[in-house]
């Protein structure tokens, strides 16, 4: 091994010397995001070094595509979107493996399914995918050499890896490979944690599986593992493990779920920003399934994929949205539609997104926040039409007035993304207010103001409590 490579498997597990030297600025104070999220994000004492500050540049250069993309597909596909109820049903159902395995000489995809996928992708706005290669059941997904148990030797007949990558390329999307480590197929899948033999034999067998996606399919971008159920990450010797990613792929980025920090966390299903320059994506589904579920149909909204999208931005992180496509590879016509309108609306308000730094703006129940360098994006879901109140109160006006309490520093300007309209406002130290809009909402499932300031924007209007003037109170006559 060389010098850059032990100092990069030494870095890797050294996440805390990415967070204390946190060059991504912003943090998530004040956000209403809070925490440290994934497992694996722990501090270390030692101060940095040189080294550490050169994989710190390193890491920064190959995260750079990423940070900027902020939006890609998550793709669970394998034998149980055969069964069609989640890709748990093996182990949550109890099915026996010499049943399970019967699903694999069924599984009949259509030819290049994955063309829809990453044209879906492309539309929705997303800028790269990450597809199971293998999840917990063991099936291989791409043509290996190392178990017959894989989609060229059963029902396909096809290497779907390879089918995915092409898709992906055509696109021009970003190629991640999620790999699960815990297989309730392998013989020693489970064993391995008691017999020294078998987790010989078990790491090898996974190593290898690596190294095959990471040689045979070009350049990949990210690397996605998942659960490392049922051995630490010494047993996996998962530093090697990265180390033979990091060799194959120098340009790779690879999560923490191997039981080593990696280049980033992972919160699952809910938005939990990391600390400062520790870069995390939150992957979520869009209904309650990530594999296909055929009986499941709690599908999330426009609304709140877009919501989501913006609060993760806010905290800095990146969204990972799950499609669970159907047995022949079709994906369900529920999260075509959701997706399309998403990505029909990033058209126009993609700027609020892509690229965007941390941004430290407090809770609104009516609006949501993102920022770029010195602008603010004003999320407006709940668009404020016109009040009654107006006619007794002229903070409001007969036409919408959209008034942010606690903005910080001086606006310059303000339009609507939608329009490009201009957009008249007031600020005092309390509030800038934005008058002079138009009763009905001009965008749908929300509508963006790029609100250009004087300095980096924060909105927290808890700050300002304390320092309104109070008064008049008292029992009159
Ligand atoms: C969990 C689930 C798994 C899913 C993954 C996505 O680890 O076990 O089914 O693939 O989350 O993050």
């Amino acid at each position: 091994m060389n010098g850059m490579e032990s100092t990069r498997r030494r870095f890797l597990k050294q996440a805390g010397a990415a967070g204390a030297m946190a060059l991504a600025a912003g943090n998530a104070e004040g956000s209403g995001l809070t925490g440290v999220a994934g497992s694996g994000a722990q501090t270390s004492g030692a101060a940095p070094t040189p080294e550490d500050a050169k994989e710190v540049a390193s890491r920064e250069a190959r995260m750079q595509w990423w940070r900027e993309a902020k939006f890609g597909m998550f793709i669970h596909w394998g034998l149980y979107s055969v069964i069609g109820q989640h890709e748990w049903a093996k182990e949550t159902e109890g099915v026996p493996i010499p049943q399970y395995e019967l699903l694999a000489k069924n599984f009949h995809p259509q030819p290049n399914a994955a063309r829809a996928w990453a044209q879906l992708a492309k539309r929705a706005g997303q800028r790269y995918m990450v597809m199971t290669t293998k999840h917990h059941e063991g099936f291989c997904n791409w043509d290996t050499k190392l178990t017959d148990y894989n989609a060229m030797q059963q029902g396909p007949g096809r290497d779907l890896v390879r089918e995915y990558v092409d898709a992906a390329r055509a696109e021009g999307l970003r190629v991640g490979f999620y790999y699960s480590l815990m297989d309730w197929h392998h013989p020693d899948g489970a064993r391995s944690k008691t017999d020294e033999a078998a987790r010989r034999r078990f790491v090898d067998y996974t190593h290898g599986l690596i190294r095959e996606l990471m040689t045979n399919y070009g350049k990949i971008d990210v690397l996605w593992y998942d659960v490392d159920w049922p051995l630490t990450p010494d047993e996996w010797e998962s530093e090697k493990m990265n180390a033979m990613v990091f060799e194959l792929q120098p340009e790779i980025i690879v999560n923490n779920r191997n039981g080593l920090p990696g280049d980033f966390s992972t919160p699952e299903q809910h938005i939990e920003a990391s600390e400062a320059g520790r870069a995390w994506e939150t992957c979520m589904t869009l209904n309650d399934s990530w594999g296909f579920n055929r009986y499941d149909h709690a599908w999330k909204t426009p609304e709140v994929i877009v919501d989501n999208l913006a609060t993760v931005s806010k905290g800095g992180g990146n969204y990972l949205l799950n499609i669970g496509p159907e047995p022949d590879g079709s994906i369900p016509p529920a999260s075509v539609e959701v997706l399309e309108t998403v990505g029909k609306w990033l058209e126009t308000n993609g700027k609020a997104f892509y690229g965007t730094d941390r941004c430290n703006a407090g809770g609104n129940v009516n609006a949501n926040y993102t920022r770029r360098g010195n602008t603010l994006y004003i999320h407006q879901h709940f668009w404020p039409g016109h009040t009654p109140a107006a006619e007794w109160l002229s903070f409001y006006q007969p036409e919408a007035v959209i008034a942010i309490g606690g903005l910080k520093p001086k606006a310059l300007s303000a339009r609507l993304l939608k329009t490009g309209q201009k957009v008249k406002f007031t600020q005092d130290e309390f509030s800038l207010r934005l008058t002079g809009l138009p009763i009905e909402a001009p965008d749908q499932p929300a509508t963006v103001i790029e609100v250009e300031c004087d300095g980096e924007p924060m909105v927290d209007h808890a700050a300002m409590r304390p320092l309104w003037p109070r008064y008049k109170v008292g029992i009159s006559g």
